[in-house]
């Protein structure tokens, strides 16, 4: 949520500014801005309301300098607008800032420091930049005390750069559980929420932890902690692979994502398991798993909705029960735990706030930690015990689909790995190879049928204003997934639902001509989710059936491969993914940035 950019000492500050601006659009896109300084006495700043495009646009030629800073906002205190978007400045407009994270005590810091300023936002930001002009300017602090002070009374998560007009030469940096990067270039340094934004620029990157602070100058950087205490640090080296951040001949990353998904299942089954065809996983982290006596998955979104799936994949191959919450829940509301628990976090970004406050809590109360990422050097992956990766690429597109499939195949991965460790029968028979080689051809045949994808969307779903996905089981929990697609893309009012439950109530909605898509793949309640079809097909429902070939009718429109029941996600899920691409696409909507949403969550 919000992307920052900084860069000191390069001649080509504005173009890298940008560039990150575009790479990290994906965390909010309401409103940019950016702030340069030439060193020399010329300075810029342009705001722009929308997307990053909009403030390429109003860039004139001479917008250049060798210091700057940009925003990509998603607005949290005040509504998208030139006032509220970053860089903020303070009255004096010597000092500039940019902030990704909210503050919970600015209305407190503003009664006691800035009565008398006219603030000129809504935001909770420009307390900030307020505030340092207020320390130097009107009790004569240096600006770096001013700073450290300011730093110190903040209540909440952070990730800050201010430039000083007066000393242009260095951007300062405060951090606290908000992500952020600095990038060691050649005679020049770059900070950022992700080193994507940054990746074309260096791979030498140092890791800022929560309540430090750093300068950094052209050809220096150094950091502090919390007392002002000098610390060392060493360079981490991230990689990322130039065409997997680009489209490459796709119209949209949703769909380039989508159909890289069995590439993506191969990739998993070559990671996970070695030349004999046995699976690999960490003996240490299988170790500290089989001591737990249950497993808590915790995780937020489209990754809560894997966790479901993954309970499933547990219990029934490691015979370990499992409780799953979501996330935002969970932070404030701890279950009783058991004697011996263990925690798993599924988090495609791993910067997911809410997901981190539970693992903070977790590690404070000594409890092991593991995160199935798709970031290994993400703030969640840092801070764990031990860190499974989904090898799945950058997913860009706001709403996820790779990351979804591969969450799942990798708790497929570990379940089979620790009922091994544990002497499980099943998990010992359980030919996960094999299965993630069918789900990877049976998606291949998913993704080449995109017309067949496109029609069904037109017809079911192009007119509609409400749709249900039904299911049970399993098939319930992809529905829960495969409505959110829906909803989060095209805006349609969408509600996944237990098919049995809908009798309970929610039948009451259906119409005629409402769409409800049912996911029939698990033998044992076929004929009830069948029954519950009837039901709606009753009340004037358009029903479109998705089943696989152990639970087919010759009536349904879809047939898939059948996969092991707790598998079957992987290819039900693809087929909500298309669903919702396609009704999204006709309704001519942006597809990869959604309104009101952003890839990475980093406030609670
Ligand atoms: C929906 C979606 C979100 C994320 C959620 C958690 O398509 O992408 O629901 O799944 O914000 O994000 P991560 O997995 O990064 O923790």
């Amino acid at each position: 949520m919000c992307g920052i950019v900084g860069v000191v000492g390069s001649t080509s500050t504005t173009d890298i500014l940008l560039t990150g601006l575009k790479r990290l659009e994906y965390r909010g896109y309401d409103s940019a801005g950016i702030y340069v300084n030439d060193q020399v006495g010329h300075d810029y700043l342009v705001k722009t309301v929308g997307k990053i495009a909009k403030l390429e646009a109003a860039l004139t030629p001479e917008v250049q300098g060798t210091v700057g800073i940009a925003h990509t906002r998603w607005a949290t205190h005040g509504q998208p607008s030139v006032a509220n978007a970053h860089p903020q400045f303070s009255t004096s407009k010597r000092f500039y800032l940019v902030h990704n994270g909210v503050l919970n005590n600015y209305h407190e810091l503003i009664d006691q420091y800035l009565s008398d300023v006219k603030l000129a936002s809504q935001t909770d930001t420009e307390v900030i930049v307020q505030l340092v002009a207020h320390f130097v300017e009107d009790e004569g602090l240096t600006t770096l005390a001013a700073f450290q002070k300011t730093l110190q009374l903040l209540d909440g998560s952070y990730a800050i750069l201010l430039v000083d007009q007066a000393h242009p030469e260095q951007i300062l940096v405060g951090k606290n559980k908000s992500p952020l990067l600095i990038g060691v270039g050649d005679g020049f340094n770059l900070v950022s929420s992700d080193a994507l934004a940054t990746f074309d620029q260096t791979e030498n990157y140092l890791e800022l932890r929560d309540q430090e602070m750093a300068i950094v100058q052209k050809d220096n950087v150094k950091i502090y902690d919390a007392q002002g205490v000098q610390q060392s640090r060493t360079i981490t080296q991230i990689k990322i692979d130039h065409s997997s951040v680009s489209k490459g001949s796709y119209p949209t990353f949703m769909l380039k994502e989508i159909d890289e998904q069995p590439a993506v299942m191969r990739r998993i089954a070559q990671e996970y398991f070695d030349e004999e065809r046995q699976v690999t996983v960490d003996q240490d982290l299988l170790t500290a798993l089989s001591a737990a006596d249950r497993l808590y998955f915790v995780a937020a979104g489209t990754s809560y909705h894997a966790s479901l799936v993954g309970k499933r994949l547990f219990e029934k191959y490691t015979e370990i029960p499992v409780e799953v919450g979501v996330a935002s829940e969970f932070g404030y509301h701890w279950p009783l735990l058991s004697k011996r628990p263990f925690f798993v976090f599924l988090s495609q970004s791993g910067e997911t706030a809410d997901s981190r406050q539970v693992l903070v809590e977790a590690k404070r109360r000594h409890l092991p930690v593991l995160v199935i990422t798709n970031s290994a050097n993400s703030t969640l992956a840092r801070e764990a015990d031990y860190t499974l990766l989904l090898h799945a690429g950058p997913e860009i597109a706001v709403a996820s689909t790779k990351a979804y499939t591969a969450q799942i195949a990798v708790e497929a991965v570990l379940a089979k790995a620790l009922g091994e460790k544990l002497a499980i029968q099943t998990a010992v028979d359980f030919d996960l190879l094999g299965q993630l080689g069918l789900a990877a051809n049976g998606m291949e045949t998913l993704v080449a049928e995109k017309d067949t994808w496109s029609e069904l969307a037109h017809d079911y779903l192009q007119t509609a204003n409400d749709a249900f996905y039904i299911g049970r089981g399993v098939d319930y929990d992809v529905s829960l997934e495969a409505a959110l697609k829906l909803k989060e893309i095209s805006y349609m009012h969408t509600e996944g639902f237990a098919a049995g439950e809908l009798k309970h109530g929610t039948i009451a909605l259906i119409e005629p001509g409402v769409p409800v898509i049912a996911f029939i793949t698990e033998q044992a309640t076929a004929a009830h989710t069948r029954g519950n079809v009837q039901e709606v097909v009753a009340r004037g429902a358009k029903v479109l059936v998705i089943a696989n070939q152990d639970c087919q009718d010759a009536a349904d429109q879809i047939i898939l491969p059948t996969l092991t029941t707790e598998l079957m996600p992987l290819l039900t899920g693809v087929c909500g993914q298309l669903l919702a691409y396609y009704a999204t696409l006709q309704r001519g909507l942006n597809v990869d940035q959604p309104r009101n949403l952003a890839k990475s969550v980093t406030v609670e």
